[in-house]
């Protein structure tokens, strides 16, 4: 059988992953869906930046757009990020049919609703599980195991980032600023790395995480954000002789009142429960459903290679059901368009 030829929209920490992961498993791969699985083009801003990863064979230039308009190209990953950045190519790709995987949850947080619908529109899949919680596979729980389920909260440590910084400030006694400077280098931090420290990125997960748990659109502006730029090497020692870690939490859940809370904040969780013991890089989530109770999902949360893990298995996916009919495919957001409703979201 023909292989499937992908095209790639940056070549940063992710898309250099993706392409390393490709290559160095394109036998399983092959053997999992029957078909090879051949990055064809790759575009980037500058194309005489070293690259840690081997290119030869791909057609590497600056011209994003046309990979979304190349009729040899059947999939598009977007991993250049940004909102104003990405959607334009997004959107290029799903109106010439090219299902498109992203891991960019500040896009779908913020466009996500217009975006999905008019993927709708054109019968073409916009796959996201990277852009939660890294190479922890939580769309697909939400979405698929836990389907059965009426989701009753969700606790998420979601920022590897911030939980990087608030490890290493309190293992290692460090600066907040230093602890940053190493979660940039090795690659974990967002772009604008403001997003990690001040909430944003964990929100704009969030915010992605409660449309499939709930069958609600994207509605981040509902959401109470507070990051961990306040919080000092004190406030961990003092919360430590307590017998709590801070931790950044992200947490939607029914309120008293009924309506639904959506907060990322710090929060004091006691040394004895198991997602105070989640340190460094690594992500947890914490689902209770109503048949199965509660369930944790656990394991790296940025990184090029955990990030990479999410964005293949999506390919993977999409590349199953590509031209299959919309009818025999799991909606992306695992309700509906017809299914999803607005709740009362409450107010924190
Ligand atoms: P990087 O900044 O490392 O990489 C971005 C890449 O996009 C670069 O290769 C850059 O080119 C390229 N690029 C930017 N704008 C354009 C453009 N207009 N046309 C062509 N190429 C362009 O980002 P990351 O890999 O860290 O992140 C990518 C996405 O993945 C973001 O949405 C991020 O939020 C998300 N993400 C990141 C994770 C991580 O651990 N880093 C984890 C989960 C999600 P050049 O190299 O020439 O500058
Ligand atoms: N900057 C993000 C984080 C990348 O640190 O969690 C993964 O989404």
């Amino acid at each position: 059988m023909d292989p499937v030829r992908v095209g790639i929209l940056g070549l940063g920490t992710v898309g250099g992953g993706t392409v390393s992961l490709l290559r160095r498993n394109a036998e399983p791969l092959e053997r999992r869906l029957g078909r090879s699985l051949e990055v064809t083009r790759v575009a980037v801003k500058d194309p005489s930046k070293p690259r840690p990863v081997e290119l030869d064979g791909i057609d590497v230039g600056t011209d994003a757009e046309s990979i979304c308009t190349d009729p040899e190209i059947d999939i598009v990953i977007e991993l250049v990020g940004g909102v104003d950045n990405a959607e334009p190519l997004v959107r290029k790709a799903l109106e010439h049919g090219k299902p498109v995987v992203t891991a960019n949850k500040a896009l779908l947080a913020e466009r996500g609703n217009e975006l999905f619908r008019f993927a709708g529109e054109k019968g073409v899949d916009l796959a996201f599980e990277a852009a939660v919680a890294g190479g922890i596979p939580i769309i697909k729980a939400l979405r698929e195991g836990l389907a059965g389920n009426r989701i009753e909260s969700v606790h998420a440590i979601a920022n590897g980032t911030a939980n990087y910084m608030l490890s290493r400030m309190r293992t290692e006694g460090m600066e907040f600023e230093d602890a940053l400077k190493e979660a940039q280098d090795l690659g974990y931090a967002e772009l604008d790395p403001t997003f990690d420290v001040d909430g944003i990125d964990a929100a704009h997960k969030l915010a992605l995480v409660a449309a499939v748990a709930f069958g609600a659109p994207i509605n981040y502006q509902a959401l109470h954000i507070e990051g961990i730029r306040s919080i000092t090497r004190e406030d961990i020692l003092y919360a430590g002789e307590l017998g709590y870690r801070i931790k950044l939490l992200a947490i939607t859940k029914h309120g008293p009142d009924g309506g639904i809370e959506l907060r990322v904040h710090p929060a004091l969780v006691p040394e004895d429960t198991m997602l105070a013991s989640v340190e460094g890089v690594f992500n947890a989530v914490q689902v209770v459903g109503d048949a199965v109770g509660p369930t944790l999902y656990y394991g790296p949360g940025a990184g090029a290679d955990p990030t990479a893990s999410a964005v293949v298995g999506d390919l993977v996916d999409v590349a199953r059901t590509l031209g299959a009919s919309p009818e025999y495919r799991v909606p992306y957001l695992g309700f509906r368009a017809d299914g999803m409703q607005e709740p009362r979201w409450a107010h924190v």
